[in-house]
């Protein structure tokens, strides 16, 4: 509370200022970066600042940009929308920082973004896939930009998928506190149907569910070919276990949103399938360099999506400050909208007239402890 409050007050002495831009003079180009680094989604937080870190060392190794070091202030909104409006309002204002890095999440983007949009501040989402991330009811939002695909491309890819696989009767649950889980069950319903595949059963939880039996008994008595959860990992754990419990034995596939180093440990998950940015088999030699320096990095792990992700991130924030050629506000964002087919390890990024990105999608088969590429689809 009383640190909401103290930012309040930044707020309005800003105002208060004439809103005047913080200046970003010295020898350093601050940046934000919001992140759930704990709560109910935190390998979200946790794995794209690991990305964005590795990116950063690099970047500052190299001289930096313009002639300085980067700095970024992380600031963690423990999973929480509201907490993520705070903290934006932190970087934004008390800090006064040149661009905004953030969030994995779309409900959590969608919030940080309102007020990057209000106060005229970058911002790049590095995983938000919601549609209305970057334009809400047909507008452009001018200072929101995302380097990933939609769940309108996403729920396509899922639903062209699940037909290629034979799957004709689907069962879907979807997760009705999340932006993301909403719009990824509506692009996916569309396009299975329009490819002539049945939904047999529509369930719906709260974000707060920990008991899915209900709903996997009333799936089960539909007997569908296979069950769609267009949710987040902490929910797949859950979920996938019970499934079992209640005799429901058909495939599962879902979205991005399974992505997590805890989901490949389930012995549930073991050949469902997930739709995602990246896998670290691919040869392409931006993908292997980044695999290996962030495994020197950190332990010998495998990056996930949320890592490559953030790494890219932060690496087209550091050029399109190169070329705005000055940490100013409006000119990062109007080199940010001009982001032409940048060399990023999680693809090739040009940012569209909509501010997303075009990118290809994969098809990951989860087998023991790992995620193996199973297919690859081009962008549309
Ligand atoms: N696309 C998800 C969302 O918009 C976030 C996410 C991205 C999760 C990448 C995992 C991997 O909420």
């Amino acid at each position: 509370m009383r640190r909401t409050l103290g930012w309040a007050l930044a707020a309005v002495v800003m105002i208060g200022a004439g809103c005047k831009q913080p200046t970003q003079s010295g020898s350093e180009i601050v940046l934000g970066e919001y992140a759930s680094l704990t709560g109910q989604t935190a390998s979200f937080g946790q794995s794209s600042h690991e990305g964005l870190m590795l990116a950063l060392e690099e970047i500052n190794a190299q001289g930096g940009v313009l002639g300085k070091k980067i700095r970024v202030i992380t600031e963690d909104d423990g999973s929480d929308a509201s907490q993520a409006v705070n903290v934006v309002q932190k970087l934004v204002n008390a800090d006064g920082v040149a661009a905004v890095i953030g969030e994995v999440a779309s409900k959590r983007s969608l919030a940080g973004g309102g007020v990057c949009e209000q106060y005229r501040c970058p911002m790049l989402s590095p995983a938000s896939t919601n549609p209305d991330v970057t334009v809400e009811n047909g507008k452009v939002k001018p200072y929101v930009f995302r380097i990933c695909f939609t769940d309108t491309f996403q729920g396509r890819i899922d639903g062209k998928f699940g037909l290629e696989q034979g799957w004709k009767n689907v069962a879907m649950m979807t997760n009705v506190d999340e932006d993301y889980s909403k719009g990824l069950s509506d692009s996916f319903r569309k396009a299975f149907a329009a490819g002539g595949g049945r939904i047999v059963a529509q369930e719906s939880y709260s974000g707060d569910t920990k008991d899915f039996k209900s709903q996997l008994s009333r799936i089960k008595d539909k007997n569908p070919d296979a069950v769609y959860v267009p949710g987040y990992y902490n929910e797949i754990g859950l979920i996938l276990p019970q499934a079992r419990q209640v005799g429901l034995s058909v495939p599962f596939f879902g979205g991005d949103g399974w992505d997590s180093p805890q989901t490949v440990k389930l012995p549930e998950a073991r050949g469902a399938f997930y739709s995602d940015h990246f896998s670290p088999e691919d040869p392409r030699p931006e993908v292997q360099h980044f695999v290996q320096a962030y495994r020197a990095k950190y332990g010998g792990r495998t990056p996930d999506a949320m890592a490559v992700l953030g790494y890219d991130a932060m690496r087209v924030v550091a050029d399109a400050i190169t070329r705005a050629g000055k940490a100013d506000r409006q000119a990062i964002t109007d080199a940010l909208a001009q982001t032409k087919d940048f060399p990023g390890a999680s693809g090739t990024i040009t940012i569209d007239a909509e501010h997303n990105a075009r990118k290809p999608i994969v098809i990951l088969q989860i087998k023991n402890d790992a995620a193996a590429l199973y297919k690859t689809y081009p962008p549309e």
